[in-house]
């Protein structure tokens, strides 16, 4: 039987609520469900409010309206991330500018973000990578006294913690996630959570295409009307109804996964460690949720065996995230600061392994005992 990378795990529970959703006539945005998963998320995350998006993209698309950016104005972010992160701030006429990550994390490495910073520079939006947190401390303090906003890509990291603080609530703004690749999905869906809460207003407003709509649906006005620019992203109460379901077994979800997680890295240390084959590092204070977990060969031709020779054991592993700096785009209109080594390692070495809250133990094994009989 083939081991799939990834199985969305969408129960009858889960299908039952959608069915309840369809059922109550409340398709469209901003119904009970919608409701129910934004007050969870905001109860446990601290955000002054949190908004369910139809995707983390459109998510990074508010949050690079909520920073006003004009054409020229520059974001940083990361090389080594997913296209969207960049795109989001490009889209508005920001031009991304790339810094490396660390060799350990693959986070955005903050001891080059200051170098990066010009007189332009209105924002850095970092990644959690595989929810395994970024310098927190450090990064709020150089944008403290840039005075620049933070917004945390969190698009792996829901729920996941630094120094027992959940990830999204350390910048003014923080996105998430629920493509089915994610820990907690409902297909396509996202969130933005904002911290700040005098840009709160402004983001309901952006979400309902520009209308002051969700101060209507409160009864705080008695019609709604063109405000501000905007756009629809708001998510369908259907699928909010899967996320609901999602949510509330988001502990048991990821604790599954880290178990798994934890699986992989015990079993694979020594051979990893003989080999020279790179594990994921997590850093102390880092809680992380089982998002990823990956290996790091040598070069591109050890990762093209690997994933062949896992292939043929009908076991599906796979790479991702071409570095930004060196997209035909990011060449374009990005700003980058010399080499980005670290991204284009990972972009040529890089593999991840199954990873799914129903891998069976027999199947997890099954993944350990192909990568013991690797020889990179
Ligand atoms: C770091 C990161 N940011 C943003 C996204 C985009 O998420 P979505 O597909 O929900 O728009 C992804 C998708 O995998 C991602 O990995």
């Amino acid at each position: 039987m083939k081991i799939p990378f990834n199985r969305p795990d969408i129960t009858v529970d889960d299908r039952n609520l959608l069915a309840n959703a369809i059922e109550s006539g409340h398709s469209s945005g901003n119904g009970q469900f919608t409701q129910w998963v934004e007050a969870y998320i905001g109860e446990t995350t601290t955000a002054a409010r949190t908004l369910l998006t139809s995707s983390c993209t459109h998510a990074l698309e508010m949050s690079a309206l909520l920073c006003s950016l004009k054409p020229g104005d520059e974001v940083i972010v990361p090389s080594f991330t997913f296209v969207s992160t960049a795109s989001a701030f490009a889209l508005f006429g920001a031009r991304p500018v790339f810094v490396d990550s660390r060799r350990d994390t693959l986070n955005i490495d903050a001891s080059l973000i200051e170098a990066a910073i010009t007189p332009k520079t209105r924002a850095i939006c970092v990644v959690h990578y595989g929810g395994v947190a970024c310098e927190m401390e450090r990064i709020l303090e150089i944008a403290k006294v840039h005075n620049l906003v933070v917004i945390e890509d969190n698009a792996h990291g829901l729920f996941a913690k630094y120094n027992d603080r959940y990830l999204g609530s350390f910048g003014s703004l923080a996105t998430q996630s629920f493509h089915e690749t994610k820990n907690l999905t409902c297909g396509e869906g996202g969130a933005l959570l904002i911290n700040d809460v005098a840009l709160v207003e402004r983001a309901e407003i952006l979400r309902e295409k520009g209308t002051n709509r969700s101060r209507f649906l409160r009864g705080q006005v008695d019609k709604y009307t063109w405000v501000d620019v905007g756009s629809s992203w708001v998510m369908s109460d259907l699928l909010a109804a899967i996320l609901w379901g999602q949510v509330q077994r988001a502990t048991d979800i990821n604790a599954r996964r880290v178990g798994i997680w934890n699986g992989y890295d015990t079993a694979l240390r020594d051979w990893a460690d003989t080999h020279g084959v790179l594990r994921p590092h997590v850093p102390k204070g880092c809680e992380h949720v089982g998002h990823v977990f990956h290996l790091r060969f040598r070069d591109r031709d050890q990762r093209t065996r690997f994933i062949t020779h896992m292939k043929e054991r009908e076991i599906s592993c796979v790479f991702h995230y071409q570095p930004l700096h060196l997209s035909p785009v990011g060449q374009r209109f990005g700003g980058f600061l010399g080499q980005c080594p670290v991204s284009e390692h990972a972009g040529e070495c890089l593999v991840r392994l199954p990873m799914y809250n129903t891998l069976s133990e027999s199947d997890l094994a099954r993944v350990i005992d192909a990568v013991h009989s690797f020889t990179p």
